[in-house]
């Protein structure tokens, strides 16, 4: 038996499949448009591991995807592909759409012309929280019951994606699980998103550029525990059921900024002696943004048992210290070499 992951070459999906491979002997297919957010070394170390393939494509194609759950008998798809981050989102929608629903669509569609050959079949739709829009302050956290409001052109696709998977499970009856996750942080996350890009640039001595105010909540996930609640929701999770993934972890923006900076202050104190907090800068604030994210996991913990196991503290700091030693990976996906190098050996 087999499991296909889509998106297997981003942050989640690279950490999923070396947590999956770490840990059970079931083969995994890696699908991945290698977009710029999709790096082929994230799954260096499983270059010779014969439990390891990798497909470069788009989980659009319906052929390809339709061969490959055939050829490997394949017995779950996790679904992380999609376009990522919300300001490419509003700088240019188009792209959110070709991927996160005509992209998912036909996915789907593969999934239909072939679920019923393996009565063990599930698919599993990764999500996020930011489908149910925003919270005020003292609203309480997103239950999995809460309606769908998204504000961003990403969140809106994602959730255009949670209903078409939705709308094949009544229709077509596939087995579908689908859940709705927080803001993650880890190892592998490419230096665009809020931590990585505050670690990268104040290392490279400019601006932390922080949103308005800063003072937006995030309900930080480490990216381990993400991957612990999407094997659990595989493995015991209800067909046709959502999940909400959440780290319990509510911090404003300028606080996570704030420890990043007090974390690199002691890890690698600057030359002059300064903070790195001096380079926080407020900036214009994004346009539609969501002011609090906050997830109830309640759900997934009585029914599955499933909880973070990662404090924010001890998370953050182990992020930090990746980026510090690997400062090469930040150097490789952020420079015109990587992406000549996938042009010359994909086309
Ligand atoms: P990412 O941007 O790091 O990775 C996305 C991956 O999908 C990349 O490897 C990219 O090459 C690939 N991809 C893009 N288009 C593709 C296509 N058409 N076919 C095949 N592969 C394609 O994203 P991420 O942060 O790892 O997020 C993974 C999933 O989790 C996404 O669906 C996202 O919506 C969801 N999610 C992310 C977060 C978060 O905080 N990052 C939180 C909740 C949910
Ligand atoms: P981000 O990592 O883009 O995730 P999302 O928008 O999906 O929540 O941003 C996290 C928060 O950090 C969000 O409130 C926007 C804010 N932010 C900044 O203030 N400055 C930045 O440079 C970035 C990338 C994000």
């Amino acid at each position: 038996m087999t499991i296909l992951v889509t998106g297997g070459a981003g942050f989640i999906g690279s950490n999923f499949v070396l947590d999956w491979l770490a840990t059970s002997s079931e083969p995994v297919v890696t699908l991945d448009a290698l977009t710029y957010a999709g790096n082929l070394n994230n799954l260096k170390s499983l270059e010779s591991d014969a439990r390891h393939s990798f497909v470069r494509g788009s989980i659009g194609d319906t052929a390809l995807v339709a061969r490959l759950l055939r050829s490997h008998d394949v017995r779950a798809v996790i679904n992380f592909a999609a376009e990522s981050h919300v300001d490419r989102s509003i700088s240019g929608p188009a792209p959110f759409f070709e991927t996160n629903v005509m992209g998912t669509l036909g996915l789907l569609e593969a999934v239909r012309g072939y679920f019923a050959q393996r009565s063990d079949f599930r698919f599993l739709h990764v999500s996020t929280d930011e489908v149910y829009g925003t919270l005020e302050r003292d609203e309480p956290a997103f239950a999995e019951t809460n309606p769908y409001r998204p504000n961003s052109p990403y969140a809106a696709s994602k959730a255009s994606s949670d209903h078409l998977v939705r709308a094949y499970r009544e229709t077509y009856g596939l087995p579908v699980l689908v859940t709705n996750c927080s803001n993650n942080y880890g190892p592998l996350q490419f230096p665009e998103k809020l931590i990585p890009l505050m670690i990268h640039n104040a290392l490279a001595g400019k601006a932390l550029p922080v949103y308005g105010d800063g003072l937006q909540v995030r309900d930080w996930l480490y990216v381990g525990d993400h991957c612990s609640a999407l094997r659990r929701v595989l493995e015991a999770g209800s067909l046709g059921e959502t999940y909400n993934v959440g780290g319990n972890n509510q911090k404003t923006n300028i606080e996570v900024v704030r420890a990043l900076c007090a974390l690199l202050d002691r890890k690698r104190p600057k030359a002059d002696g300064t903070s790195y907090a001096g380079q926080i800068t407020h900036v214009t604030d994004r346009p539609g943004h969501d002011r609090r994210y906050a997830i109830d996991a309640c759900k997934i913990e009585r029914e599955l048992g499933w909880s973070p196991a990662e404090a924010f503290e001890s998370g953050l700091e182990k992020t930090v210290d990746w980026y510090l030693a690997n400062e090469n990976w930040v150097a490789d996906v952020t420079s015109g070499a990587y992406r000549e190098w996938v042009a010359r050996q994909y086309g």
